[in-house]
């Protein structure tokens, strides 16, 4: 099939070079320039595991091709994916402009019988806004809007993609059910179930999904601070209560919260949503307030370490939102560090692989390519990315580096015991402290 994607983001890009990699014909478009140029030599613009060796297969077999204009993506394709960022703020669930000048483009260029798909995550009738918006540009135009949600994370964008835990096709004619359901037989036939809905339904399906699992993270965040309070072990309860299938271990694990371009985005998205609806979704309201929390509260247990933060030394280990990618947008590490910096602490960071990414946000924010040279002279070291580098660390060296041996762990990395044994000082979420 010949198929276009328009905006090569995680999911455009990723999504277009694993359909390349399925045998079709592929062109991804971007308008970005730099990164059209980045992605024909077979550079991803972002780091994602395998997507490079992927990405060079496909442009040597000439499956997959890069473009400034959409109208590539769209000529002649049967399906034409939607992949454009969700625009500006990042807040507003109304603020689909991008999305609407695809459907433009679309129309102008599109063939009879086109399915276009909507990836990005969009408020339930962002579908029903482009079928208008294509039918008053091009009225004799044949075609079918469905809506093909994707729940791909970074870090595992291929699997995801071509083994996902389901594929979700929303359409509201047979056409577009059809084309979808033939684009995705090897996928179901490889065992990743099926669930074909209306349009609106999977428009919904995507934006609960992401709430949801914030909201997870947030439950386990509160149940961290009353475990904190009443000496128990929010790793021992999330363990009791993710042993139940109805539950799941899953996203129970408390922090410094979630970050990233999507659950805080689809949090407040869902929440705007259900309000100009009229219903007032309160959950999410509490959900984000949650969130905004666990950074507050790591940051207090920084200064209750401290004493003072002014003039202090803080090695910070990890900058991405979590591990496994280079991404640091709506990162909680990178809250933390203008929040400690704000109390005119100096903050040396250590990230494997965000520390670029990092100081184009923050320019001012000294880094260093080794965890050991960001604990060196440190009044404290605090871990704000699950990376599993730092799980490796040598304690005993890392004591030896640090100023004091006082060690918080936003992520709850660490064995408590192997601290104690390390002779390090170790507050965590959650879990009783060690004060050595
Ligand atoms: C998320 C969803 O997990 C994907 O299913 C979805 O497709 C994607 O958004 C999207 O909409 O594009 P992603 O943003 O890659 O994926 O990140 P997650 O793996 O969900 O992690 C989000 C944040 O939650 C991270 O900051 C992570 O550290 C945090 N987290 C995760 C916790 O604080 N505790 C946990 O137990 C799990």
């Amino acid at each position: 099939m010949r198929i276009g994607v328009i905006g090569a983001g995680h999911v455009g890009l990723v999504t277009g070079v694993a359909m390349a990699s399925l045998g079709h014909e592929v062109v991804v478009s971007d308008a970005d320039e730099t990164k059209v140029e980045s992605m024909r030599t077979g550079t991803p613009p972002f780091f994602e595991a395998g997507l490079s060796a992927l990405m060079r297969t496909q442009i040597e077999q000439r499956r997959v091709s890069f473009s400034v204009s959409s109208r590539e993506s769209v000529a002649g394709a049967a399906i034409v994916f939607i992949c454009v960022g969700r625009p500006s703020d990042g807040i507003s669930d109304t603020s689909l402009s991008a999305v609407e000048e695809v459907a433009r483009e679309v129309a102008s260029e599109a063939s009879d019988g086109v399915v276009v798909a909507e990836k990005s995550t969009v408020p339930p009738g962002t579908a029903d806004r482009l079928r208008t918006t294509i039918e008053r540009e091009r009225p004799e135009l044949r075609f079918s809007v469905v809506s093909n949600p994707e729940f791909l994370r970074e870090g595992h964008a291929i699997d995801d993609t071509l083994r996902p835990t389901r594929v979700v096709i929303g359409a509201d004619d047979e056409h577009g059910r059809e084309i979808m359901e033939e684009l995705y037989a090897p996928i179901v036939q490889g065992g990743s179930p099926i669930i074909v809905t209306d349009v609106r339904s999977a428009e919904l399906a995507k934006l609960a999904s992401n709430a949801f699992l914030a909201t997870k993270i947030s439950f386990a965040n509160a149940l961290a601070r009353v475990a904190e309070l009443s000496g128990a072990d929010v790793e021992h309860v999330a363990d009791v209560m993710g042993s139940d299938p109805r539950i799941g271990r899953a996203f129970l694990g408390a922090g410094l919260g979630y970050g990233g371009y999507c659950l805080p985005k689809d949090v407040v998205s869902l929440e705007r949503f259900s309000e100009r609806h009229g219903y007032t979704f309160s959950i999410l309201e509490v959900t984000s307030r949650v969130n905004e929390e666990a950074v507050a509260h790591v940051t207090d247990k920084v200064r209750e370490a401290m004493w003072n933060l002014e003039g202090k030394r803080i090695g910070l280990l990890g900058l991405a939102f979590k591990s496994e990618t280079d991404d640091v947008r709506a990162s909680p590490a990178l809250e933390l560090a203008r929040r400690l910096i704000a109390e005119k602490a100096s903050v040396v960071a250590h990230d494997p692989m965000a520390s670029d990414r990092a100081r184009a946000e923050m320019p001012d924010l000294e880094t260093v390519d080794d965890p050991y040279a960001a604990a060196s002279g440190a009044n404290c070291v605090v871990i704000c990315t699950d990376w599993d580098e730092y799980r490796g660390l040598d304690l005993n060296r890392l004591r030896v580096e640090m100023a004091y041996p006082i060690v918080v762990d936003g992520r709850n990395v660490f064995d408590p015991d192997e601290m104690r044994t390390a002779g390090i000082s170790y507050f965590s979420i959650g879990r009783p402290s060690i004060e050595t």
